[in-house]
């Protein structure tokens, strides 16, 4: 069985983390859509450093929910599997999926890279350990806890190569997506129409997850649909569960695997 899963804010918003565009999404009375955004870093990095730190600190507390076990469990119990989250957070990669089986699209919270020569900490890492899997941004994965310990450090840390602002390795509005996660999500497409794709906890801002949902399921796959609110991707959906993420996913993957 072939399955591509999409996820969203709302699948760590179990988990107590807020999504962006959610009523408890707000920081400081600022809009977080304002805030990830490379105008606001040149503006005021102090401001979107002390953010990313906060949200860093919320993401070390919280733990993967039911929803992210679910969708950890089919990954296990299907050969074909991509997820592609557009979370930033590590709760699915705490459950234990490979990371051959995910692409984090809109980048690495726990990641920071420079601004200026795109020089990464652990790149340097990857070369002294030879640690390097061939998937993440750039090849090379960070580890959660040795990036950033630090959850309290202030100061806006710079690059050791050319000495410019770090800044965190995440994709911000009007980014490009990262180059090698696309690759990865085309070559998934490549291998096939899926059985079924999962679209869960996103409001399907980006025409780009509306567009893998629909390419994924095009030879008449399942387009099931996780979400309590109607999105754009609605009306395209197969099979719309308009409840939360971590209710509706064990039962829906649990029917999937027993099927
Ligand atoms: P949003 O905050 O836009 O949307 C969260 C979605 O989750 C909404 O559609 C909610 O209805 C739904 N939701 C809330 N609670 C839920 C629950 N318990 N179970 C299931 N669904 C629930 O988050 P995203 O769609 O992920 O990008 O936002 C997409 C991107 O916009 C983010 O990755 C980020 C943001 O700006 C960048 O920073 C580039």
């Amino acid at each position: 069985m072939r399955v591509l899963v999409l996820t969203g804010a709302g699948v760590s918003a179990e988990s107590g983390i807020p999504t962006f565009r959610g009523k408890d999404g707000y920081w400081r009375n600022l809009d977080p859509t304002t805030l990830a955004t490379p105008d606001a870093f040149a503006r005021d990095p102090q401001l979107v450093w002390d953010w990313y730190r906060e949200r860093r600190q919320q993401i070390r507390n919280a733990r993967p929910n039911a929803a992210h076990k679910a969708i950890a469990q089919l990954a296990d119990h299907t050969n074909d599997f991509l997820l592609v989250t557009q979370n930033v957070d590590d709760l699915h990669r705490r459950t234990g999926l490979p990371s051959n089986k995910m692409v984090q699209i809109h980048g690495d919270i726990f990641i920071s890279r420079c601004s200026s020569c795109d020089w990464r900490p652990e790149l340097r890492d990857a070369e002294t350990n030879k640690f390097r899997n061939n998937t993440g941004l750039a090849g090379a994965r960070p580890s959660t806890a040795s990036n950033d310990q630090k959850g309290t450090e202030r100061g806006l840390p710079k690059c050791k190569r050319c000495n410019a602002l770090m800044r965190p390795g995440v994709v911000w509005f009007g980014e490009q997506l990262p180059w090698n996660e696309l690759e990865r999500v085309k070559s998934f497409f490549d291998g096939g129409a899926c059985d079924v794709v999962i679209v869960a906890g996103t409001t399907a801002t980006f025409g780009y997850i509306i567009e893998w949902a629909i390419r994924g399921s095009r030879d008449g796959g399942e387009l099931i649909e996780v979400n309590p609110e109607e999105t754009p991707l609605s009306r395209f959906a197969t099979q719309l569960v308009r409840e939360p993420a971590a209710v509706a996913l064990p039962r829906i993957v649990d029917r999937i695997i027993h099927s």
